[in-house]
């Protein structure tokens, strides 16, 4: 049993996509979210790069007092997980794109994988893409310039329009029937994918994985909060937090929205 707060670290606001799972599926426990929104993006930077700045965000969560944390950034998981459970103590999770269901369920054997490009270059990546879908046509896609758009609010947005159709377009024409969203800023992006998408594509991202499997690491090291004290969940960015703070709107359970000089 521990009452300490489950830190989650993102690039930026997408992972915020990842806490609204976790607090639908453990609201039991408190949180700490950290958006590193100043380094955002972090897909177009060096493994060394996403790696240190893997560990400060680490750092920062348990200096805190963290008792896990999620790794909420496929970014950041491709690149820095592997380091990050060898030299700290605190179980992490991580997310990464889900290539798995998509190839065995594919109907076409056509699928498309939207992410960023330290997400598709990085060698976790190409290991599970060669392990369940060597059978499969993938066709991989770099989402340039999409994070920094959603991060500075303009998913409405001509320049958000003409991104995604140049980056569906190629898609469609091949007949993908699953469409996988590795990077957690574009779940925000859904309700523009869907009317963009032939209805016969699925979208699949894995927010919903990620908030099970903390529960089930949660589980097995006894790390539940099973007291009915009051939780709290707290936000930290490290530029302003207008647009972190739209996207939560509807949580009225959040303490506090905190700019960081980081
Ligand atoms: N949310 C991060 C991810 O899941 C975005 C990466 C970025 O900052 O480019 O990959």
């Amino acid at each position: 049993m521990n009452t300490a707060p489950i830190g989650i670290f993102d690039s930026g606001i997408g992972g915020t996509s990842i806490w609204k799972e976790i607090h639908a599926m453990l609201p039991n426990e408190s949180t700490i979210y950290l958006a590193d929104s100043k380094y955002a993006p972090y897909g177009e930077k060096t493994q060394k790069e996403i790696l240190d700045l893997s560990v400060k965000n680490t750092e920062f969560l348990l200096s805190k007092g963290c008792k896990l944390i999620v790794v909420a950034c496929n970014t950041a998981t491709t690149n820095a997980i592997d380091y990050l459970r060898e030299h700290y103590k605190v179980p992490f999770i991580g997310i990464e794109p889900a290539i798995k269901p998509a190839a065995l369920n594919s109907k076409t054997g056509v699928v498309g994988v939207l992410a960023t490009r330290g997400t598709l270059t990085s060698s976790l990546f190409t290991k599970t893409s060669a392990l369940y879908a060597k059978d499969r046509k993938v066709i991989e896609q770099f989402g340039d310039g999409l994070v920094p758009l959603i991060e500075n609010g303009q998913i409405e947005s001509p320049e958000m329009d003409a991104l995604l159709d140049r980056y569906l377009s190629p898609m469609i024409k091949a007949n993908i029937d699953y469409l996988v969203l590795g990077c957690t800023h574009y779940p925000y992006l859904i309700p523009k994918l869907k009317k963009m998408l032939p209805e016969s594509v699925s979208i699949i991202d894995s927010g919903l994985a990620v908030a099970k499997q903390t529960k089930t690491v949660l589980e097995k090291y006894s790390l539940l909060n099973l007291t009915s004290e009051k939780k709290s969940h707290l936000f930290y960015s490290n530029r302003e937090v207008h647009v972190l703070k739209s996207l939560m709107n509807d949580y009225t359970d959040i303490a506090d929205f905190s700019f960081l000089e980081f």
